[in-house]
């Protein structure tokens, strides 16, 4: 751009266009420099503060004993089974109603979820589940909403998409995804049983059964729900969700039958189960979804396993 001629009238001013040039390169560079630092500072904060709320395992023994599970009929869910155990054991409001993103950000380090990416999903959703209000001005839609019912998070296209583990898709009967769907996880049971019974993972559930029953609930949709829509964001979340319910919930990949009946079924902490030891990492975050997306593209099971899980 420094080369830009101005034509033979204004050949005199050439120099102190250039000055001045450089002049806002050097403006913009140091701007530039700033927010990189205010960005890699506020990212460290979070990560340094995030890391150390994870609970140590004798902590959270005693932590566990504070928080039993209760849980009313007229209490908002999610279709996140995270959020729902998270609330039905009080480490969020029980009701499951007005929860603020540093309630959430809070709960979520006990448990080792990754800091900042945390931090970017809450201000996602508490972003885009703020709606317009007719009666107010035009500006007071943007921004961040101050509090979050779980049972928003069930509108579709934020993070809520079709073909969960778990829950119906939306066009389907019950046409809410707040409560799991018992029968889904009995079949993921089955199924961890039927190809794992004799083996050295009987009595587990592994990344290989999840690609198996994930991959059953998208045929199962894509055969029968019409309305069905599961684009590549939401497939890529799948992935995602796929490494939290083994690497969060569940331990490398695995998590046993009893703990994941606990979680998945009942929403509840199991009384034997204990938080990671470290922080989830950005390997991690990488590397897993990309592991849980190859498996589930490689899985051969067809919907006639469907009859053999019942
Ligand atoms: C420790 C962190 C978390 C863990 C272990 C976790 C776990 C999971 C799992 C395993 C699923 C899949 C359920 C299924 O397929 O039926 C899921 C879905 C979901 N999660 Fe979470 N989650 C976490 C954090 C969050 C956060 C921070 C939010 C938003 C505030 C969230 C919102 C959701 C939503 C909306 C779904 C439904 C997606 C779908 O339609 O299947 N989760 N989560
Ligand atoms: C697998 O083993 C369990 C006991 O560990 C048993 O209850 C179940 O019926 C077996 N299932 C299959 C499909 O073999
Ligand atoms: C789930 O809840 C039912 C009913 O309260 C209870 O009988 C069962 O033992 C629970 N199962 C697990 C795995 O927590």
């Amino acid at each position: 751009m420094g080369d830009v001629k101005y034509g033979s009238l204004n050949i005199n001013q050439n120099r102190p266009v250039r000055e001045n040039k450089s002049m806002v390169k050097y403006v913009i560079s140091i701007g530039l420099g700033l927010i990189a630092a205010y960005a890699i500072i506020s990212i460290l904060i979070i990560e340094v503060r995030g890391r150390s709320m994870l609970k140590p395992h004798g902590e959270w023994k005693e932590l566990i004993k504070e928080h039993p599970y209760q849980r009313k009929e007229t209490d908002s869910r999610s279709p996140c089974p995270m959020l729902n155990t998270l609330a039905n054991h009080g480490f969020i409001a029980r009701s499951g109603r007005d929860i603020k993103s540093d309630d959430l950000f809070n709960a979520l380090m006990l448990l080792g979820a990754p800091p900042t990416v945390t931090v970017g999903i809450l201000k996602l959703v508490y972003t885009k589940l703020k709606e317009s209000d007719p009666d107010r001005s035009f500006l007071s839609q943007f921004g961040e909403m101050d509090t979050l019912d779980l049972d928003r998070l069930t509108v579709a296209g934020v993070l809520e998409h079709d073909v969960s583990l778990t829950r119906n898709d939306l066009t389907v009967a019950p046409h809410s995804t707040s409560n799991p769907i018992p029968d889904y996880i009995v079949r993921m049971h089955n199924l961890a049983q039927l190809f794992n019974n004799g083996s050295e993972f009987e009595g587990i559930f592994t990344r290989k059964n999840e690609h198996d029953a994930r991959r059953l609930r998208w045929l199962e949709s894509y055969k029968y729900n019409k309305h069905m829509h599961l684009n590549l964001f939401a497939q890529f979340a799948s992935s995602t969700e796929c490494s939290l319910l083994l690497d969060i919930i569940g331990r490398d990949g695995t998590i046993t039958l009893p703990h994941l009946k606990s979680f998945l079924m009942n929403e509840t902490f199991p009384d034997d189960w204990l938080p990671r030891d470290t922080t989830y990492s950005l390997t991690e975050l990488v590397v897993k979804p990309m592991v849980c997306w190859k498996g589930l593209r490689k899985s051969e099971v067809t919907l006639d396993l469907l009859d053999k899980l019942r």
